[in-house]
């Protein structure tokens, strides 16, 4: 299996980022190989400064090390350090067709929104598939969100195939069931456009603060409550123990409990999950060269892989033996 995976560097990661996608990453790393990149040409067509997506980009590998991605295993690197996947984006867009991107959600929302798209925009499931394709991945780790890009990319391959021979791997999609669509703090799904979201690392006392503020119904105590569809319930099952949320899922059957209880055990049991991971983000934090080493050395790894690829779609197009 050929894993390959990439984050935008856009923010700090929040539950939804790590339990719908990073999760997977660390999960698939032992991989016969996988690559894992930091997406900065697809951030930069959200942000527009210099030292904040240096920032971003930096801090995002720090988050990925911290969460247990292991650079003896996997393949770190950052997107813009590999210009091949650049030059097979273009071969890529020659065959693409308009319609099939304008059917593609990111584009479609900021249209329908009324904003204005760029090219960069419009084009970013294009590069997406440059990504997949330039190391023969086959699986791509994702949230539920970018399968549709995945969806693309096998198009493009595919068509490509067609015309040129057999030069690109097909990739498939691999999404989590369980955790496809996180629900932020208030109910709606956990996203930073929606101010919604739990930060991973975050400082335990903040998180418990904004843990006490999560909305929650109005209901007499004594009732007895569906925990399947609470969103405390649904917080606390993705840091806590199987048994601990059986006994969670019993209480909220029986009722006579307080909503206040559980934000309490929320928020223990989620400083006990990522208290491993916050204490390694500020060892990382303390390490920016050796952060830099490790993403140098991901890039010529990478940079290899994908100038061969890279050479099979020239060859086979006629750019190449000129
Ligand atoms: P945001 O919505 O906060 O801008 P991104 O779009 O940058 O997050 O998402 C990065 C990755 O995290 C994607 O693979 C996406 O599917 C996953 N992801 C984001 N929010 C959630 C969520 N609430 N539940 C599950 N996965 C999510
Ligand atoms: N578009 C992805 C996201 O927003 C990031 C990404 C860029 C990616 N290139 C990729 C994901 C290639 C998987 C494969 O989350």
């Amino acid at each position: 299996m050929r894993v390959l995976s990439g984050i935008q560097p856009t923010g700090r990661p929040h539950w939804g980022n790590y339990f719908g996608a990073i999760i997977q990453y660390i999960a698939l790393q032992d991989a016969e190989q996988a690559y894992y990149f930091i997406a900065n040409l697809h951030a930069l067509t959200t942000v527009r400064d210099k030292s904040l997506l240096r920032q971003y980009s930096l801090d995002a590998a720090r988050d990925l090390l911290a969460l247990g991605l292991d650079p003896h295993r996997a393949v770190l690197f950052v997107q813009s350090d590999v210009p091949e996947v650049s030059e097979l984006c273009w071969i890529l867009l020659t065959g693409t067709p308009m319609g099939l991107l304008e059917r593609c959600h990111a584009f479609k929302d900021k249209k329908a929104k009324g904003l204005i798209a760029d090219a960069g925009l419009f084009t970013y499931p294009v590069l997406q598939a440059a990504d997949i394709l330039a190391y023969d991945s086959d699986t791509v780790p994702v949230g539920e969100d970018q399968v549709q890009h995945i969806e693309v990319c096998r198009d493009l391959a595919g068509s490509f195939n067609h015309q040129f021979g057999e030069v690109f791997v097909l990739p498939k999609a691999k999404v989590l069931d369980n955790s496809a669509r996180v629900p932020g703090t208030d109910g709606e799904k956990m996203s930073k456009s929606y101010n919604n979201t739990l930060a991973v690392f975050e400082d335990a006392k903040a998180q418990r603060k904004q843990i006490m503020r999560i909305a929650t119904d109005s209901r007499p105590m004594e009732d007895p409550k569906d925990p399947a569809s609470d969103i405390l319930f649904m917080l606390y099952s993705l840091v806590a123990s199987e048994r601990e949320c059986e006994e969670l899922a019993a209480m909220y059957r029986h009722g006579g409990f307080g909503y206040g209880d559980v934000k309490k055990k929320l928020a223990e049991s989620a400083e006990a999950f990522f208290a491993d991971a916050r204490s390694r983000r500020n060892d990382w934090e303390s390490r920016p060269d050796d952060v830099r080493d490790i993403l140098r050395a991901g890039a010529a790894q990478a940079r290899t892989k994908a100038a061969q690829v890279l050479a099979r779609a020239q060859e086979a197009c006629g750019l190449k033996g000129i």
